[in-house]
């Protein structure tokens, strides 16, 4: 609370004066009765001398409500009118905007403002508003007149001043695999009054990330800060979890964003792995992940046959008719690779009819006829 004394210097020396002429004039003649009139009288002046203004600075987050105090105490003079004045980033000129008269009655002086709320009470000589909704636009000082008679305009002034949180992101750069440093994300706190301090917490990953901060300030007094993360974009940096923390007077609490480092590549070798004899899974790593589409090469599938699930290929009825040659394709949005699967149901050697599989190098199409050759060499009967 801010105290404002009035006229305590003008008040000093008539005090002083008016106490020594009437201790004089006292102990010339000794009028007890007219002594204390006169001590009264002194007491009365020493009350007005230290009527007080009292306001306040005033500190609220963007949308809150602020209160802005103001009261005088220590008198006994009649009020007449408490005023308002402002000088805010929106209107730099000090103007009178709020009068309050005898019985509460608030006016507007240039246009209504739902916002103001007069939570005061003249007959206390409490002049205390209320803005709710705070905007940076509000921003400034706000100063109240109390009109008192005697004593005249008294006034005290209230600064009201805005916090303004960031807000807050991450951005992934969408990195690819590579062997050169590239900004993996980037970590914004923007708009903040005032400045908002950005980290990264890159914990076990050490100096294989480096971070650096960028500042910007606005003409209004908010600040975005930026801090990047860089490192080389290898496999075995995928998937680390890191953390930007954004603090600052304008956050009641420090903000945590967690960010996992994702690394794309396009699907690598594709697999095709025996599940049991009568079902295979295509296997890649991809990122994202990839999807998987089965094909037979020549042939339309037959639905009836077969069950295609993801990754996983079923061959529903063991039958001649199933042999031949099966492509997987797996495919993200950086890449397609392609494995395949010959299928080679035997009906004579083998009591019963089992699959075959001739395997399935991937990289995109093999030519065929090596294929065929390979899988003829790794053609076997399952159960033999
Ligand atoms: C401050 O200025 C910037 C840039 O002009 C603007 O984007 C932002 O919204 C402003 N902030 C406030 C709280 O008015």
């Amino acid at each position: 609370m801010a105290r404002k004394k009035i006229r305590w210097m003008d008040g000093a020396v008539p005090f002083l004066c008016v106490f020594l002429v009437s201790n004089f004039i006292l102990s010339k003649f000794s009028m007890i009765p007219c002594r204390l009139v006169l001590l009264a009288a002194l007491l009365l002046s020493r009350d007005a001398d230290a009527l007080q203004v009292i306001g306040g600075s005033v500190t609220v987050v963007q949308g809150d409500t602020a209160t802005l105090p103001c009261h005088v105490t220590d008198t006994n003079d009649d009020l007449t009118q408490i005023t308002w004045q402002r000088r805010t980033r929106a209107k730099p000129h000090n103007d009178n905007f709020i009068t309050i008269q005898p019985g509460n009655r608030l006016q507007f002086v240039h246009g209504h403002d739902d916002r103001f709320k007069y939570i005061g009470n003249f007959n206390d000589k409490n002049g205390t508003l209320q803005l709710s909704s705070v905007t940076l636009k509000d921003e400034g000082s706000y100063t109240c007149i109390f009109t008192l008679f005697p004593s005249g305009n008294q006034k005290t002034e209230i600064p009201l001043n805005l916090l303004v949180p960031p807000f807050t992101n991450i951005k992934d750069n969408l990195p690819t695999l590579g062997t050169e440093e590239v900004l993996f994300a980037t970590c914004t706190a923007a708009g903040s009054k005032p400045p908002a301090e950005v980290r990264w917490l890159t914990g076990a990953l050490g100096d294989k990330v480096r971070t650096t901060t960028n500042s910007t300030q606005y003409d209004n007094d908010t600040t975005t800060t930026v801090s990047s993360l860089f490192g080389v974009p290898t496999r075995e940096i995928n998937g680390h979890q890191v953390q930007c923390v954004i603090s600052g007077d304008s956050l009641t609490k420090e903000e945590t964003l967690p960010f996992t480092i994702q690394v794309y590549f396009s699907p690598t070798e594709v697999n095709i792995s025996v599940i049991s004899e009568d079902s295979f899974e295509c296997v890649t790593e991809a990122n994202p992940n990839a999807n998987f589409t089965w094909s037979r090469s020549g042939q339309s599938f037959m639905q009836s046959a077969v069950k295609e699930e993801g990754a996983k290929l079923q061959l529903l009825s063991l039958t001649a008719y199933l042999n031949g040659l099966y492509q997987c394709e797996a495919a993200n949005s950086y890449g397609i690779k392609h494995g395949q699967l010959y299928v080679h149901v035997a009906s004579g050697a083998c009591s019963a009819a089992w699959a075959s599989f001739g395997l399935l190098l991937s990289l995109d199409v093999i030519g065929a006829t090596w294929f065929f050759y390979k899988s003829g060499r790794f053609q076997k009967c399952l159960r033999q």
